[in-house]
């Protein structure tokens, strides 16, 4: 197989189980998830940025030079907020208490397993030198389908729940920046996986970014819905 098929067709098994399908996406573009819900998904994406981001910083002194330039401002955006735009972990907390609660009740929420799994693997890839296996997991894992979600989400924000363009703030503005992060990871992936047995080991950890994403998004539906969201796992 050559290598160009290869990428084109690892996009499409990741994107195989896109989050357009995952009840708590559905229900919130149809205006039908609860508020509560809504609160624990806000919580849950403050530690996605305040932990898991933290940890990707950690490939920093790993990565070439070229990527740790645009690395290093993603991350820094992200964690610090820029000019134009708050944190996003910030965003995260206020388009949650836009839902119906205060601040400090987004704050306060725990972490879930499925969300400590992020910080976690992307630590582990990282003591392990896997640089590239890291920032697969969130880029070609994560962020590549974040756009889609965050675009539905805001529009379902906006429609059915009465939040402000600035309460939505949050999904705006990864609808366009984790465009541009998937395809630093997806540029970097066909760079520097060189041979057959690095492109297999950025597979899985590719796979098991947007499954430990999906998965996230299925704990919260559970507990805020009394749901059973199907889950993801490695075959
Ligand atoms: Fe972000």
């Amino acid at each position: 197989m050559n290598t160009d098929q290869f990428w084109d067709e690892l996009r499409g098994e990741i994107q195989s189980q896109s989050v357009s399908h995952h009840p708590l996406y559905k229900d919130l573009v149809d205006g039908c998830l609860r508020r509560e819900t809504i609160a624990e998904l806000c919580a849950q994406l403050k530690y996605a940025v305040l932990d898991g981001i933290s940890s990707l910083s950690t490939i920093i002194p790993l990565a070439p030079r070229h990527i740790k330039k645009e690395l290093a401002a993603n991350l820094f955006g992200e964690l610090c907020g820029t000019p134009a735009e708050p944190s996003h972990w910030e965003l995260a907390l206020k388009a949650g208490a836009a839902a119906g609660y205060s601040m400090e009740n987004i704050d306060a929420r725990p972490i879930m397993a499925e969300t400590q799994l992020y910080p976690d693997t992307v630590a582990s890839y990282a003591r392990r030198g896997g640089w590239l296996e890291a920032l697969s997991y969130v880029s070609l894992g994560i962020e590549d389908m974040f756009t889609e979600f965050c675009d539905g989400v805001s529009r379902g924000l906006v429609e059915h729940y009465g939040y402000s363009d600035a309460d939505a703030f949050y999904f705006y503005v990864h609808v366009g920046a984790d465009e541009v992060h998937a395809a630093t990871g997806w540029d970097a992936a066909r760079q520097y996986a060189e041979d057959d047995d690095h492109r297999r080991r950025i597979r899985i950890a590719a796979l098991e970014g947007r499954n430990m994403w999906w998965n996230m998004y299925s704990a919260i539906y559970d507990k805020g819905e009394g749901g059973t969201a199907p889950r993801l796992s490695l075959n």
